[in-house]
């Protein structure tokens, strides 16, 4: 599995006021950049937009990974696609109908992913998973980063897995919080394939370095 695993930055602990410049410090490294877009609703915090998704993907050439935590992704999550996200998420706790945004999304240009906050059992979505390229599992409660990371939640990654490899789908399980060079092994070993990470590489000295050091970890899984 070691090449075929993801990292992604996520910009949300990164210098707010220097997003560019952070975007470009891990080209050439990372695979993804994570944005966090937070709408003061569906979760407490207030983070990003639209107006500074599409000014930030004319500043890299990084493939945009948009994580929307926001009470109604059928209204906006296209727009992040046309944007030009390379993947859109969005949470399932704030979907009536998920197939139908995700049909949106492919419509748009962009791949779909489907995320699970940490109080929200995965059972009753893995159905509709052949609808996604990704699913997110959460190991922190959504809304900030920088917290502790929660192992008990990669239960559910270890039932995404299995259910993922016995139905012979293709999609990719992120993890998201708290996720670092000492909790990422165990992230992997759970199946997961696909690595969020905020604190552990933005507030390192050299996040380019941080980012090859958490896959050469992953990848020893
Ligand atoms: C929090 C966000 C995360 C956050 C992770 O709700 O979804 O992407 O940036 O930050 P760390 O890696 O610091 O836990
Ligand atoms: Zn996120």
């Amino acid at each position: 599995m070691s090449d075929n695993l993801v990292i992604a930055p996520s910009i949300l602990a990164a210098d707010f006021s220097r997003l560019a410049d952070s975007a470009r410090a891990v080209e050439g490294a990372a695979d993804w950049l994570h944005v966090d877009v937070m709408d003061y609703h569906f979760v407490p915090n207030l983070t990003i937009g639209l107006p500074v998704v599409q000014s930030l993907r004319r500043a890299t050439t990084l493939p945009f990974d948009c994580h929307l935590m926001i009470a109604d992704p059928a209204r906006w999550a296209t727009d992040y696609a046309e944007a030009g996200a390379y993947n859109v998420t969005f949470h399932a706790e704030a979907a009536t109908d998920p197939v139908a945004i995700a049909k949106d999304l492919h419509a748009a240009g962009s791949r779909a992913g489907l995320a699970i906050d940490r109080d929200t059992p995965v059972d009753g979505y893995l159905d509709l998973l052949p609808h996604f390229d990704l699913l997110l599992i959460m190991t922190i409660k959504a809304g900030f980063g920088g917290q502790a990371f929660l192992p008990e939640l990669l239960d559910k990654v270890r039932t995404a897995r299995r259910h993922i490899d016995t139905g012979h789908l293709e999609l990719r399980i992120e993890v998201d919080g708290g996720v670092a060079e000492d909790t990422i092994a165990a992230c992997a070993a759970a199946g997961a394939d696909t690595f969020v990470a905020g604190t552990a590489v933005y507030g390192a000295q050299d996040p380019a370095a941080a980012v090859r050091k958490l896959r050469g970890i992953a990848a020893d899984n």
